[in-house]
């Protein structure tokens, strides 16, 4: 199945989308993991996005559709994790899947408050050495260092700052686009504000998983 998990930041994209990849073994197609690799490279592409990335404003168009299209026929399945965020990016996806004969088979919109996501946000971990996201609170890193050896660290845009600036953009460009997929009869929505289990076993009603 071709998926797109859609919604603001800190709803629980990838969490969800690490959820679908255990479950359907398809592919995870993150824009922002894209994006931080490329800054992690020191590429000359990288130092020019980090501006943006930092700032929590999206990246040019042109960029990160050269960026992601690559990997969309590489895989048989995939969840697509931040892309497309406005209607630009939505034609580009359109016409690169018409290009390979293919098209999203569902979108799955996980819907919270601002308040919930800046408090999630705030909260949030990486580990530097599987790329997975943990919660101080919600979801702790393991002691274990067998599980996931971390350091676990908080990213440079889950700054209050940045984040009230995601969330603006989001509102403004990549809400209106639940519409776009609703007139094509493939949204679903989920509600994100329950917990992590509550959240995946909507997800995975969504996508047909749910046994
Ligand atoms: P990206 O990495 O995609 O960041 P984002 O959209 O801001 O999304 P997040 O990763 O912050 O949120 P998430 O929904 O994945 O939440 P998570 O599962 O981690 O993009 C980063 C940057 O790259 C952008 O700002 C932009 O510059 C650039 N970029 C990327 N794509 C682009 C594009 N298409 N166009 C232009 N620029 C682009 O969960 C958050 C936290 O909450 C975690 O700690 C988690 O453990 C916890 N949590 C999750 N679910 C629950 C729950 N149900 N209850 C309690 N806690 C929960």
């Amino acid at each position: 199945m071709r998926i797109i998990i859609f919604g603001p930041q800190g709803a629980g994209k990838g969490t969800q989308a690490g959820k679908l990849v255990e479950e359907t073994g398809a592919a995870h197609i993150a824009t922002g993991d894209l994006v931080r690799e490329e800054i992690k490279k020191g590429s000359e592409l990288g130092e020019k996005i980090q501006e943006y990335n930092d700032k929590g404003e999206l990246v040019p168009d042109e960029i990160i559709i050269e960026m992601t299209k690559p990997h969309l026929d590489k895989h048989d399945g995939w969840i697509l994790d931040g892309f497309p965020r406005n209607q630009a990016q939505a034609k580009a996806l359109d016409e690169a899947l018409e290009e390979i004969d293919e098209k999203v088979d569902r979108v799955i919109a996980l819907e919270a408050s601002d308040e919930d996501l800046v408090k999630r946000l705030s909260g949030r971990r990486q580990s530097e050495a599987t790329g997975k996201t943990y919660h101080i609170e919600h979801d702790p890193p393991p002691e274990d260092s067998d599980e996931d050896a971390g350091p676990f660290v908080q990213r440079d845009d889950d700054t209050e700052e940045a984040i009230r600036k995601r969330l603006e953009t989001y509102h403004e460009e990549t809400e209106p686009l639940k519409d776009y997929y609703e007139e094509q009869g493939i949204l679903v929505t989920v509600d994100a504000s329950q917990g992590i289990d509550e959240v995946t076993k909507e997800v995975m009603k969504a996508v047909g998983e749910d046994k």
